[in-house]
């Protein structure tokens, strides 16, 4: 094997490709996209490929106690990984490029670095966490939650998902459920490529994005219950009316968004009534607000002022409101040296290149309370994501692995530490 030279080797972009579409095959929806949701057959059948990919690479494949699967090659010492990866669980009307590109692109850097017979000096890893998406089984980022230690294990496998379904027994039940350990060992740098998933890096005809970090998350569900009754005989003053209360808690999370501007969204994007018949004044509504800031003080108004809008709209309507909240991140802040390499790899391919925040959830701000971390963004057409329509050009794609690939060989060189560095702004 030959040392890395600093002309650092490309990815081949058709066979990166190639995976993408084979992936995408699994779970196919109209439209083009994907639907694995967590821990189901199609999930199931998508981590079965990969793993086939990381042991035709030869890989030493890692299951751990909550499904993450990690690949390992090994460098000239044996110490803590430099690691790649994402997730390959989708939403139920998911894309084919949120989450996988980041695993296939990690996958593409240790073919080229196997094919090109390059040494590292750490070993190389590429991983794909459980339930990224959170959307079967709250929380997101679930199994890189549990892998830092954010999570206990055995509180994970105990978690009821939206269709009944209990983690542990549908990890088991697709033969997931690992003898590693969690948590995981904290590796020796995280870096993880991404779509965009929003409208900025097209906007300003940029092809890459060094991330800075990731907004704050604040998911609540809302069991609201009144009294069902008859739609035409029940006069408006003497109505218990959960779809009422529900259309106005939804009606009021998008004004407050828009009032409070800057980087607040609000959205309700799970909404159930029960029966759910034209003339019947339902009897209870289910449903979720997911309220977002990268300012962690404005994210605790804005749930301070959802958790009053319920209170009061619920005394007002005379119905019972039993709220849970689903997932709780504070924004992160990704580690400034770990950007500046992005930065400094896209600039050294020729790309142009923004630092930006993410919108989205992702693996990496789990990583981030572990060791030095940091994203690589290319655009995504029209900014759509969890939307079968989700697109990234072929050529952003290809770019986005190849600073993903000089970015892991700088954190190979380098000497950064490998303590946590992520820290919650
Ligand atoms: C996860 O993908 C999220 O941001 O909702
Ligand atoms: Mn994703
Ligand atoms: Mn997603």
């Amino acid at each position: 094997m030959t040392n890395r030279t600093p002309d650092a080797p490309r990815i081949d972009g058709d066979r990166l490709l190639r995976r993408i579409e084979a992936l995408a095959t699994i779970g196919p929806i109209d439209g083009g996209g994907s639907c694995r949701l967590a821990l189901t057959d199609e999930d199931r059948a998508g981590r079965d490929l990969v793993v086939a990919w990381m042991h035709d690479l030869d890989l030493d494949v890692r299951v751990d106690g909550i499904g993450n699967v990690v690949g390992v090659r090994p460098g000239r010492i044996d110490g803590p990984p430099v690691m790649t990866g994402s997730h390959i669980d989708t939403v139920r009307t998911g894309g084919r490029y949120d989450g996988n590109l980041g695993v296939l692109a990690g996958l593409e850097v240790i073919e080229t670095l196997e094919q090109q017979d390059i040494q590292t000096e750490n070993p190389f890893a590429v991983a794909f966490f459980t339930d990224e998406e959170g959307s079967r089984f709250p929380p997101d980022m679930l199994g890189s939650l549990v892998y830092v230690g954010g999570m206990a294990v055995e509180e994970a496998l105990d978690i009821v998902g939206i269709d009944g379904a209990v983690v542990g027994k549908e990890l088991d039940r697709i033969g997931y459920q690992g003898p590693f350990p969690c948590p995981g060992p904290a590796p020796r740098a995280f870096v993880e490529l991404h779509i965009e998933q929003g409208p900025v890096l097209e906007a300003a005809g940029t092809t890459i994005g060094a991330v800075t970090g990731v907004q704050g998350i604040s998911w609540t569900e809302l069991v609201i219950t009144g009294q069902s009754n008859h739609a035409g005989t029940t006069p408006m003053d003497l109505r218990h009316d959960p779809g009422y209360v529900a259309a106005a808690i939804a009606y009021h999370v998008r004004q407050m968004a828009v009032r409070m501007g800057g980087r607040q969204v609000a959205t309700v994007g799970r909404l159930e009534l029960h029966p759910n018949l034209v003339n019947v004044v339902a009897a209870s509504a289910s449903m979720t607000v997911d309220l977002r800031n990268t300012d962690e003080q404005l994210l605790r108004e804005a749930e301070a002022e959802l958790a009053r809008t319920v209170t009061d709209l619920a005394a007002a309507e005379g119905v019972k409101v039993v709220d849970r909240t689903l997932a709780r991140f504070e924004p992160v802040e990704f580690d400034t040296r770990v950007i500046d390499m992005v930065a400094g790899a896209a600039a050294d391919l020729g790309h142009t290149v923004q630092r930006m925040p993410s919108g989205a959830g992702h693996d990496a701000q789990m990583m981030a309370r572990v060791c030095p971390t940091g994203m690589v963004f290319v655009p995504s057409r029209d900014g759509i994501s969890h939307n079968p329509a989700e697109h990234t050009d072929p050529e952003h794609l290809v770019a986005g692995a190849n600073v993903l690939m000089r970015t892991l060989l700088a954190l190979d060189a380098s000497d950064l530490a490998g303590s946590g560095s992520g820290v919650t702004a």
